[in-house]
């Protein structure tokens, strides 16, 4: 790790690891040991890897998996699914760190949208947002309404997700490029629940890089899913990463630094005037806050109400 340098083997980078994410739980306060957090996993290394860390030092942390039913031309969700469900029953996150405590089996909870709601993600996107091209819009929001429905229903405040340095800075970069100043102002490693019907949203890994995550993943052997959802290949976000790699090729540390120092200039209070606190109010159908004046955007592009496990 050459931003780091440091050089450690399998064993000792496995604890550096992991005593780095109990770190930066602490800096942003994140949450504590009694609260209950709900991982979402999406069988990739980042959401796994962060899955297994948190169990290794203790935490109360259950999973979620969204069945998107992306199958075509490859079987992504359904193996994804598998390595998440192959994790859990591995019982690979048993090994605790140091003295923790072994954490009991943890709970998987399974979203199966088509099941529930009767259409594959590229279905429901080729219906009600024609013209866009990529399910990605409609992916992105159905992930994140039921994301935080189900942490609310099931009684967990936090809701942790696998988002790593590359991803963090991949996006500021495009705020930046924009100069998206509300969404500057909103992204950062917690975000508080700031109404009722919101949970609190955390990224343990904001500061790992991606080959980080990884080497974690393969240093505790799990095993995970490599491929991309097929509908991702040659968007925005990967050029930018592209561009930050030869960035970071020319100048070691430079992700790092790009990412702390806005966090910085953000807690000096640089974007505080853009931090509008939009007025929400529940959906008249499904009860979860929206800005919209009836039903929320879930429940327009779905048209039902009921979430099913
Ligand atoms: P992505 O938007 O695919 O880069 O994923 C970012 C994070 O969202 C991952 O690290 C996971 O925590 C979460 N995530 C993505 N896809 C799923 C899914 N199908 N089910 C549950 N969580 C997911
Ligand atoms: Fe949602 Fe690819 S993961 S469209
Ligand atoms: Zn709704």
């Amino acid at each position: 790790m050459r931003h780091h340098k440091l050089a450690l083997c399998a064993e000792h980078y496995g604890e550096w690891f992991v005593a780095q994410t109990e770190r930066a739980i602490e800096k942003y306060r994140m949450f504590s040991r009694d609260e209950r957090v709900l991982v979402a996993v999406s069988g990739g290394k980042d959401s796994l890897a962060l899955w297994d860390a948190l169990l290794r030092l203790g935490y109360h942390a259950d999973g979620l998996y969204i069945a998107l039913g992306i199958n075509d031309p490859i079987p992504y969700s359904d193996a994804s699914l598998e390595k998440t469900r192959k994790f859990v029953d591995s019982g690979e996150w048993r090994v605790a760190k140091d003295d923790a405590p072994l954490a009991p089996r943890p709970t998987l909870y399974i979203v199966d949208i088509p099941a529930a709601y009767g259409k594959t993600i590229p279905e429901i996107a080729r219906a009600k947002m024609r013209g866009q091209g990529r399910p990605c819009a409609a992916c992105g929001l159905t992930k994140r309404y039921v994301m935080n429905r189900l942490a609310l229903e099931k009684g967990y405040t936090v809701l942790a997700t696998g988002h790593n340095l590359d991803d963090e800075i991949a996006v500021l970069f495009q705020n930046t490029l924009r100069w998206q100043t509300g969404y500057l102002a909103r992204q950062a490693p917690v975000l508080p629940a700031s109404r009722e019907g919101l949970v609190k949203k955390v990224k343990p890994f904001c500061r790992f890089y991606e080959r980080e995550t990884a080497t974690y993943a393969l240093a505790r052997s799990i095993d995970y899913i490599y491929d991309e959802c097929p509908h991702a290949g040659g968007n925005l976000t990967n050029f930018y990463k592209t561009l930050l790699n030869q960035l970071e090729t020319e100048s070691p540390g430079s992700k790092l630094s790009f990412y702390l120092e806005f966090l910085r200039a953000r807690g000096e209070g640089a974007f505080e005037q853009f931090n509008r606190v939009e007025e929400l109010h529940a959906c008249e159908l499904c009860g979860q806050p929206t800005s919209a004046p009836e039903r929320c955007a879930f429940c327009r592009m779905w048209n039902v109400s009921r979430i099913v496990e």
